[in-house]
């Protein structure tokens, strides 16, 4: 699903690399706030008054009688490449069946002028945050997706999308699947190789809970609000969730070789 880049330059080896660390980190926060919600369900984090959304989204819980929504949540850089592929698989829809919320640059406008497909107009978030790829932003933009998205009480599925996604199903094929799922889909694996876990995010993550996989993943309503409720997981991400280790200044050359190693395990 994602736009594999070419391979030699060392500046996109390390975006690359980015990409993947992102994905990694934002994966084990998923899995590890599903876990938090299986096995200890009364989370007694208090609910900050400073985010109504979630507020809102705890009124709307419970059944939801009317047709149900896919909300498909687009985390792009700029505008979507994609748009009019996303446009001819929307127009087999019906309108009353899913929404669409973009999070793209702060102060990027989805109008005529961005976009070749009308049902991506005006469909930015208005409160996007500057994302650094690598780093912890992308999990708190893609939070802010899953809070927009769980306003609306119709919104019962959640669909994570990159904007080099491409739908592979028509929409009533992916709509009849996701909907007579009870389960999230989430991309979940150990990667014998992988050297990222840091220590210090014990006990809060522990090791043998740390995954890999990819972070377009489709969510039940239930764990979206787990994940847009959790005050304890992601900041531990946003204390140790870096692009790339921190130069060892004793280690002169050695970091290079470090980071180029790693790079070519993707
Ligand atoms: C959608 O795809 C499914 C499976 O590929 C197919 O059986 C069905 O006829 C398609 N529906 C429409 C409306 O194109
Ligand atoms: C829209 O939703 C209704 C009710 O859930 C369903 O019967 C219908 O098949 C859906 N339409 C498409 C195109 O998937």
């Amino acid at each position: 699903m994602m736009k594999k880049l070419p391979a030699p330059v060392p500046a996109r080896q390390v975006l690359w690399l980015g990409w993947k660390l992102v994905i990694l980190l934002s994966v084990a926060l998923c899995f590890v706030a599903l876990l938090r919600l299986h096995f200890s369900p009364d989370l007694s984090s208090p609910n900050s008054l400073s985010r109504p959304a979630r507020v809102r989204s705890r009124i709307s819980g419970g059944t939801f009688d009317g047709i149900p929504k896919i909300a498909f949540l687009f985390l792009a850089r700029f505008n979507l490449p994609l748009d009019f592929l996303w446009g001819s698989f929307f127009e087999n829809a019906d309108v009353a069946n899913f929404s669409i919320y973009i999070h793209s640059a702060p102060g990027f406008v989805f109008d005529e002028s961005t976009t070749r497909s009308l049902f991506f107009y005006d469909r930015q978030l208005t409160n996007s945050i500057q994302v650094i790829w690598g780093e912890s932003s992308m999990i708190e933009a893609e939070r802010l997706l899953l809070e927009s998205a769980l306003e609306d009480p119709a919104n019962q599925r959640f669909v994570l999308l990159s904007d080099s996604c491409v739908p592979l199903y028509n929409f009533s094929y992916i709509y009849r699947y996701l909907m007579s799922s009870s389960r999230s889909f989430v991309d979940s694996f150990l990667d014998a190789k992988d050297g990222r876990y840091h220590p210090k995010m014990s006990p809060v993550i522990p090791k043998e809970k740390w995954r890999k996989g990819s972070q377009w993943i489709s969510l039940l309503r239930s764990h979206a609000e787990v994940i847009v409720d959790d005050e304890v997981v992601l900041p531990v991400f946003k204390k140790f969730c870096k692009r790339r280790p921190p130069m060892d200044t004793g280690k002169g050359k050695l970091n290079i070789v470090k980071t180029s190693k790693a790079a070519q395990l993707y």
